[in-house]
């Protein structure tokens, strides 16, 4: 029989983690203050999913304000909230969910320091609008005082070799030897790093890490936020954990984890997902794999030969 090589080591046995069955509130409610540096997640956005039952937006709100209270308590005085989000719809009417959530983080104290958008090239196909093909991650810090590592995140600069052309350190590189920031764009990661953007696909039915969950994070999306707004041994808390992709992200880098989600069967994926991290035998897109591109020979990049006859109007040929 093949052996598989492991993709990771073994997990730290110091590292404490836990997946709770339950809703989130009464888990929260019983959270000493302080707790976590980082609180990561992706809500309901009240589209219908199998796991919620759909609700006006006015009532979908109200039931994550009392959430929203409870997690900034936990949050710790250097840490930060990441929730991403995308739209709510209603009979084709748009409601981007980071512009009502930002209010009620505001009104919690927290100060946004980013708004990422977080880029996919495929999803649904709209004939009313144009098709969406992005997210956001509203990043909040509870003070001024806050985790940023950024040199666990740069990426490689598109021109590492260039200098200052005056001034004192004339003739000296001019970039960060360790790469540049990484911007509020995560897109591209075309050839690894090379792209200026990340690029981070959504995790669908040809991704390593798809499983039954409808609407999973990547991991290396969650691992980049892991890797630069919390400390080795900090605390991580996803109140919404699905099928466990923030505590995976979290105890491969030597953080602490806790996911509550409410579905049990989404709890045993987790659970079987760590088991598998454990082993070195989780299916795992890693961190820096390039993206597949059709090379152009590919069937699917070629036009149909039925379209061939078709007098096709371009405008932008016009
Ligand atoms: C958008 S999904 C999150 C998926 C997750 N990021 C992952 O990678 O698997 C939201 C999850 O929140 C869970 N959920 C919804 N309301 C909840 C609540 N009040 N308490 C705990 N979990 C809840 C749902 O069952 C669903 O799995």
């Amino acid at each position: 029989m093949k052996i598989k090589e492991p993709l990771f080591g073994l997990i730290n046995e110091d590292i404490s983690y836990q997946m709770v069955v339950s809703d989130c509130l009464p888990i929260l409610k019983k959270v000493e203050d302080n707790k976590f540096d980082l609180i990561i997640t992706s809500p309901p956005y009240n589209i219908g999913k199998s796991y919620e039952i759909k609700k006006s937006i006015e009532e979908y709100l109200d039931s994550q304000v009392e959430i929203i209270k409870e997690l900034v308590r936990v949050l710790s005085t250097k840490g930060s909230i990441c929730w991403q989000v995308g739209n709510y719809v209603n009979k084709g009417e748009l409601f981007p969910l980071d512009i009502f959530y930002y209010q009620i983080f505001k009104k919690y104290g927290l100060k946004l320091r980013n708004r990422i958008i977080w880029h996919f090239g495929h999803g649904l196909h709209a004939s009313n609008r144009f098709s969406g093909r992005y997210e956001t991650i509203l990043w909040f810090t509870k003070s001024d005082n806050y985790i940023f590592n950024l040199d666990n995140v740069r990426v490689p600069s598109k021109y590492p070799g260039k200098r200052h052309f005056k001034g004192p350190k004339k003739g000296q590189p001019s970039g960060n030897p360790l790469g540049k920031n990484p911007s509020d764009i995560w897109v591209t990661l075309e050839k690894d790093w090379k792209s200026l953007l990340w690029d981070i696909p959504n995790v669908k039915s040809n991704h390593p890490e798809k499983t039954a969950h409808p609407c999973q994070f990547p991991i290396e999306l969650v691992e980049r936020c892991v890797l630069t707004l919390t400390n080795e041994n900090s605390w991580v808390l996803d109140p919404f954990a699905g099928v466990g992709s923030s505590i995976i992200a979290s105890i491969k880098n030597n953080r602490n984890a806790i996911g509550i989600e409410k579905e049990i069967e989404y709890c045993k994926i987790a659970i079987k997902r760590i088991d598998d991290l454990k082993e070195g035998m989780l299916k795992i897109r890693p961190i820096n794999k390039p993206i597949h591109k059709p090379s152009g020979k590919d069937k699917v990049s070629q036009i149909p030969p039925e379209w061939a006859q078709l007098k096709l109007v371009n405008l932008s040929e016009k």
